[in-house]
């Protein structure tokens, strides 16, 4: 997934906001009854200029921020003439995820039909004219042939020709674009498997496997909730669908934050699924934190994140001393931290520890194994705190590749020979997790 821009997230907010700016000179321009009338036309035809421009581009910049890749620009052409992004709601004005305001998004897996590509020339040409009238209007400033300017504009505005979205976009909801806002540590993944198992598995069965039987009355299937899942929708959809859909509708039994943290539970289990299968993660998940305890230059160190800028290597150890495995020993490179079982005694050598409960489970999901077998496993943290390789304890192999979550990248030019722990830490230098939006880091 190629890295999208957190500060165009930034832009679309400050278009909302200039959109009020827009509306409060229109109505400056209205009232200012003391100001000549000429400045007075003008401040109010530059501030419709501004809330019309505004309204058009937020909706535009907010799903292209939102959406992989580049989006072409008939795309959001045809998104920004369509979207209501009139009048967003003042509250929500400090929102970076706020409700999105169109029945439509871009969507990379739809194919781009060519004749409705061809269309939004015509709704450029309309587009343009309709500014160029408000321009005019804006020099004139005279009142008969201004407001006839204005009213042509208008028109232009009114009748814009828009293609299909059917042929250019994907359906979307009000939640399309909004992201977990829960934080994706142990224990609140802990929580998700809990409320899921309570909730869910009676009808969706074991995350990844599905079903096992359709209950008694349901028209259709229940979806199994694994990895294509999350590899083909946005979260926030999901979370639309869970909260509000019938049948689910579980607004009125479960928190919004209960609800993240199943959806946050089920994308680790996907990702333990994915690395059993393909021996990578192909999406980018972050090491979930956790509760930490380190010695000497890590003494400050409290959670997981307080080291981040530094690799870490994540080493589940069962206690004994005889069971430091050879991976484990200390490497200049990395800063160690020692899953340990709640109870063990933590021993002297150790860097960093975790005795938090909850850890091996959870770290257990990511890996598709039981706490047992994660037993003498390793796990490999890049500086911006993304998970990037897993070694199995019985794994001769190796690491799993640590780029693979990275991009569209020609796999094959980069799979890893040997997977030694510095090509490892060579690959994850060159090849970084690009920042993603609402990723919690
Ligand atoms: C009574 C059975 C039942 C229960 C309980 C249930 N679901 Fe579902 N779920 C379904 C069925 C049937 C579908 C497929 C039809 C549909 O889209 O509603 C589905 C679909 C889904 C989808 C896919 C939506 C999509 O847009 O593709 C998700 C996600 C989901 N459920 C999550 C959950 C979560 C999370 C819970 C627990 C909080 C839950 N479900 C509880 C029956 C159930």
């Amino acid at each position: 997934m190629p890295a999208m821009d957190v500060w165009m997230i930034w832009l679309a907010l400050g278009l909302r906001w200039l959109h009020w700016v827009g509306i409060g000179l229109v109505l400056t321009g209205l009232l200012a009854f003391r100001w000549s009338g000429r400045a007075r036309w003008r401040l109010a035809v530059a501030g419709l200029g501004l809330a019309a421009g505004s309204a058009f581009a937020w909706p535009a910049v907010y799903a292209a921020s939102m959406t992989p890749g580049n989006v072409p620009w008939q795309v959001l052409l045809v998104l920004g003439a369509g979207a209501e992004g009139w009048l967003p709601g003042v509250a929500a004005l400090l929102d970076l995820h706020p409700d999105w305001v169109s029945a439509w998004r871009p969507e990379p897996a739809v194919p781009l039909a060519g004749s409705a590509l061809r269309q939004t020339l015509w709704l450029l040409v309309a587009l343009v004219l309709a500014s160029g009238c408000a321009w005019l209007a804006w020099r004139v400033a005279s009142k008969p042939l201004g407001w006839m300017l204005l009213a042509l504009a208008a028109v232009l505005w009114g009748y814009r020709p828009i293609p299909s979205p059917a042929l250019l976009l994907a359906p979307a909801s009000a939640h399309s674009f909004r992201q977990p806002d829960v934080a994706f540590d142990v224990s609140g993944l802990s929580l998700g498997q809990v409320n899921y198992q309570r909730h869910c598995i009676t009808c969706h069965g074991a995350p990844g496997e599905g079903p096992t039987r359709k209950t008694v009355g349901m028209a259709r299937w229940p979806t199994v909730l694994g990895a294509a899942l999350f590899e083909t929708r946005p979260v926030g959809e999901l979370y639309g669908h869970v909260q509000y859909a019938a049948g689910h509708a579980y607004s009125q039994r479960l928190s919004e934050a209960e609800v993240w943290q199943i959806l946050d539970y089920l994308r680790v289990a996907a990702a333990g699924t994915t690395l059993q299968r393909e021996q990578a993660w192909l999406q980018p998940l972050p090491a979930p934190g956790m509760s930490i305890r380190c010695t000497g230059a890590w003494g400050h160190a409290r959670s997981l994140s307080d080291l981040r800028g530094q690799k870490v290597r994540i080493a589940v150890q069962d206690g004994g001393a005889s069971s430091v495995a050879a991976r484990a020993l200390p490497d200049p490179r990395l800063v160690d931290v020692w899953l340990l079982p709640p109870n063990a005694d933590v021993p002297a050598e150790a860097e960093c520890v975790s005795t938090e409960p909850g850890t091996w489970q959870t770290y257990g999901w990511l890996a598709g194994v039981t706490p047992e077998q994660l037993s003498g496993a390793a796990f490999l943290v890049d500086r911006q705190g993304w998970l990037r390789a897993f070694a199995s304890a019985r794994d001769a192999q190796g690491w799993s590749r640590p780029d693979s979550m990275c991009g569209p990248v020609d796999v094959a030019q980069t799979a890893l020979p040997t997977g030694s722990l510095s090509e490892v830490l060579d690959t994850m230098a060159r090849r970084p997790v690009g920042p993603l939006v609402g990723a919690r880091l």
